[in-house]
């Protein structure tokens, strides 16, 4: 008999690339992109889109998408929608109307590339501030009773750290109970950025690297809306190349 464990490992990565690793860790994975594509993908979800499908090359984006013309083509490649793509990857776009009941081929710089690599893992969800709450509650419920331990993902900004990203793993650390976890030194420290900032989180996270370029493309309206606590109670959840909702008939889980 598997004894469960007293207390779940919970580390955080900060780079896409680490998604990688952390499944062959064999751990639970919550894959983080604040700005925006993870901030999208939830959106979408909690609109009505049947599943996303996720994918790393706009090469690869076309030629699915010549084959599927009812799936919607999303995403950005330098913040912008690209030539022929239906949408960009404001959360904003991923309204009611547009998405239900619609799948969408979705690729990013660098969330897309976090989520396909951790493709490996038998676990991997994906959060944001927009359901910080919802991720954390269902990521221990399935680590306890698999006894597994938690890796959360930054996927950072082409291939370097992100603030946000930072932030948005200590506010999903935040609502994990603290008494049944144990913090890496990284995990720690993204939870003490979190709280230092959490009354304003607007403030610090429009101080970041990426989000002075959203800024400078148009795209504040994105950040304040990413920036919102627990809006949706809905978990992607990232299964045979699909990200569907959980709870979802298809799941299998
Ligand atoms: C990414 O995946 O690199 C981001 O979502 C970029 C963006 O904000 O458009």
């Amino acid at each position: 008999m598997v004894m469960p464990k007293m207390s779940i490992k919970v580390n955080t990565e900060f780079l896409a690339k680490n998604s990688e690793k952390a499944a062959k860790r064999g751990d639970l994975i919550i894959i983080i992109d604040a700005l925006r594509c993870c901030s999208s993908i939830v959106t979408a979800l909690a609109n009505g889109a049947e599943a996303i499908i996720p994918v790393k090359t706009l090469r690869e984006a076309y030629r699915i998408h010549a084959r599927n013309p009812g799936y919607l083509l999303a995403g950005e490649r330098g913040g912008l929608k690209p030539r022929g793509f239906d949408l960009g990857n404001s959360p904003l776009e991923y309204a009611g109307e547009r998405v239900h009941g619609k799948i969408i081929l979705l690729t990013t710089t660098s969330g897309t590339t976090a989520i396909t690599l951790s493709r490996n893992s038998k676990w991997v969800l994906i959060g944001s501030f927009l359901n910080a709450r919802d991720v954390a509650e269902k990521a221990f419920a399935i680590s306890k009773s698999e006894n597994l331990d938690i890796s959360i993902v930054q996927s950072g900004t082409n291939g370097k750290f992100s603030l946000e990203d930072f932030i948005c793993a200590g506010a999903i650390i935040a609502r994990l109970p603290q008494n049944a976890i144990v913090l890496s030194d990284a995990a720690l420290a993204s939870l003490l950025a979190f709280k230092r900032v959490e009354n304003d989180l607007y403030a610090a996270v429009a101080k970041s690297e990426h989000s002075r370029k959203l800024i400078e493309l148009g795209f504040m309206k994105d950040i304040k809306f990413s920036c919102q606590m627990d809006l949706f109670k809905v978990t992607p959840v990232y299964k045979r190349g699909k990200i569907i909702k959980w709870g979802s008939l298809d799941l299998g889980c």
